[in-house]
C-alpha cells in the first residue's frame, strides 16, 4: 500500500503547495512590520494583485469594500474561502497570521474599519426574491451564484468590469453579518459595475428585503456545501486469485463497466526492499472519453486523477487492489460541482474492484 500512498501525498502535497506556500517558511524569521505584507505576497497577490488591485480576485484595496466589511469578514473569508469559486480557503495559517494579512488589507485605504451592530435585517424575503431578479439577476445569476469566471478578466482593462462574485456561497453567508451585506448594498461598490442600490432607484425597506434574500440562501445551499473528507483516502480489497489473474480480472472487469483500458505501467517489479521480501506492483489506467472530459467539464484539475488508475501489488505473498478514493476529490479541490462526479466515479472503482476480486 506504501507506493500508493507516497504517490497520493506528493499529488495532495504538489496540490496545496500551489494555494498555499509551506507554512513552515512563515513562521520563521519575522520583521514584525512586514509579516503581513510578506503573507499577503505569498497567498494572495498572484490573484488580487499587489496592493489590492485586483486580477483573478476582486480587487480588495476599493473604498467602498473597506468600508462595507469589518476585519472579521476579511478573516472569515481568508478562513473559509469561498467553496466551489475561485477563492480558496486557508485552513493552515495560524489565527496570528490571518489577522496580520488581514491588517494590511485594511491598510489599502486609509480609512477605519466600519464598526456594525449585531442586530439582524429583518425584511420580507418573498419581495426580496422578487427584486432580485428584477435588480440583480443578470450580473449575480438567478440564484446568486455569481458570474461565470471571476475577478477581473485580463482580456478587459483593469478594474472594470469585474465579474459579480457568488452571494449563495457558504462561504460568503458565513462572513457577512446581515449588516455587512446592507452596508454592500447602500454603499455599492464605486469603480466596479455594482452600483449603490437607492442609484438603481431602490429604497431602504427594499435594500431590508433583498438582505432577507440573500440570508435565506444560507439554508439553501447548507446542505450543499458540507464538504465531507472521506474515511478512507484510498479503496483497497485483497485479491483471492494469483498476481496475474488478478490483473487480468481486473481488465475484465473495466471491460465489463464499457470502459477501456488506456495503458499499463509495471511500477518496481522486482525490486527488492530490504527485509521486505518481493514487492511486485502492476497499474492499470482506465476509462473512456466522456469520463475525461465530463471531469475536466467539472474541474480542469481532475487531469490529475484521469484516466482512472487501479494499482495491483504482489507482497508478501499476498495480492492487494487499490486505488485513491475518488470521493475525496470534492474536498480536495475544495468544488462542490465535483460531489456527483466523484460518486459516480467512486462507484465505478467500487464496481471494478470488487468485481475483480470476488
Ligand atoms: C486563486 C485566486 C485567489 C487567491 C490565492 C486568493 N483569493 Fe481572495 N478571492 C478570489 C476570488 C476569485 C474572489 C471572488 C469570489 C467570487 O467570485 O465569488 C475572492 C474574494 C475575496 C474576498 C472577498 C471580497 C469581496 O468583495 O467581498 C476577500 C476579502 C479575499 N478574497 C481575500 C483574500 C486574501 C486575503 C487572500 C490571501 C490570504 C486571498 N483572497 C487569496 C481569488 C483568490
Ligand atoms: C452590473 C452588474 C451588477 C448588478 C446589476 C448588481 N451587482 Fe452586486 N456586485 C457586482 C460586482 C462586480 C461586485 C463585486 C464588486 C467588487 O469588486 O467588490 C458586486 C458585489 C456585490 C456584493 C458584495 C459581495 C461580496 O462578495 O463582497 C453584494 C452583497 C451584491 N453585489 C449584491 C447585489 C444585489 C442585491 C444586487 C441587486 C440589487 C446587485 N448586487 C446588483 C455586480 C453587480
Amino acid at each position: 500500500m506504501k507506493p500508493a500512498l507516497v504517490l497520493l501525498c506528493v499529488v495532495v502535497l504538489s496540490l496545496s503547495a500551489c494555494a498555499q506556500v509551506e507554512r513552515a517558511e512563515t513562521t520563521s524569521d519575522r520583521d514584525e512590520d512586514a509579516t503581513g505584507a510578506r503573507l499577503y505576497a505569498q497567498h494572495c497577490s498572484a490573484c488580487h494583485g499587489n496592493y489590492g488591485r485586483g486580477g483573478v480576485g476582486v480587487p480588495l484595496a476599493l473604498e467602498d469594500f473597506l468600508g462595507s466589511v469589518n476585519n472579521q469578514y476579511i478573516s472569515r473569508t481568508i478562513r473559509l474561502g469561498r467553496p466551489g469559486r475561485v477563492m480558496p480557503p486557508f485552513p493552515r495559517l495560524t489565527d496570528q497570521e490571518v489577522q496580520e494579512i488581514t491588517e494590511y488589507v485594511r491598510s489599502f485605504h486609509w480609512a477605519d474599519e466600519p464598526i456594525f451592530s449585531s442586530e439582524p435585517v429583518e425584511g420580507d424575503p418573498e419581495l426580496g426574491a422578487k427584486l432580485f431578479i428584477a435588480f440583480c439577476a443578470r450580473c449575480h445569476g438567478a440564484n446568486g451564484e455569481g458570474g461565470a469566471g471571476t475577478g477581473v478578466s485580463f482580456s478587459r482593462p483593469t478594474f472594470i468590469p469585474i465579474l459579480a462574485p457568488a452571494l449563495n456561497n457558504a462561504g460568503y453567508l458565513a462572513s457577512a453579518t446581515d449588516q455587512v451585506i446592507k452596508r454592500s448594498l447602500t454603499l455599492g461598490r464605486e469603480r466596479t459595475p455594482m452600483r449603490s442600490l437607492s442609484a438603481m432607484g431602490l429604497r431602504e425597506q427594499n435594500i431590508n428585503d433583498l438582505v432577507s434574500y440573500i440570508r435565506s440562501f444560507e439554508t439553501l445551499s447548507a446542505d450543499r456545501v458540507v464538504m465531507k473528507r472521506p474515511a478512507n483516502a484510498v479503496l483497497v480489497r485483497q485479491s483471492p486469485y494469483s498476481y496475474e489473474q488478478t490483473i487480468e480480472n481486473i481488465k475484465q472487469a473495466v471491460a465489463n463497466n464499457g470502459l477501456s483500458v488506456v495503458r499499463e505501467e509495471l511500477l518496481g517489479e522486482g525490486i527488492v526492499d530490504p527485509g521486505e521480501g518481493e514487492r511486485k506492483q502492476h497499474v492499470i489506467y482506465f476509462g473512456s472519453l466522456q469520463m475525461i472530459s465530463d471531469g475536466l467539464a467539472h474541474d480542469p484539475r481532475m487531469g490529475l486523477f484521469l484516466p482512472g488508475k487501479i494499482t495491483i501489488v504482489e507482497h508478501a505473498g499476498k495480492i492487494k487492489v487499490l486505488a485513491s478514493n475518488p470521493e475525496q476529490y470534492t474536498t480536495l479541490f475544495n468544488n462542490i460541482a465535483l460531489s456527483d462526479f466523484a460518486t459516480m466515479l467512486h462507484e465505478i472503482y467500487q464496481t471494478i474492484l470488487a468485481e475483480a476480486t470476488s
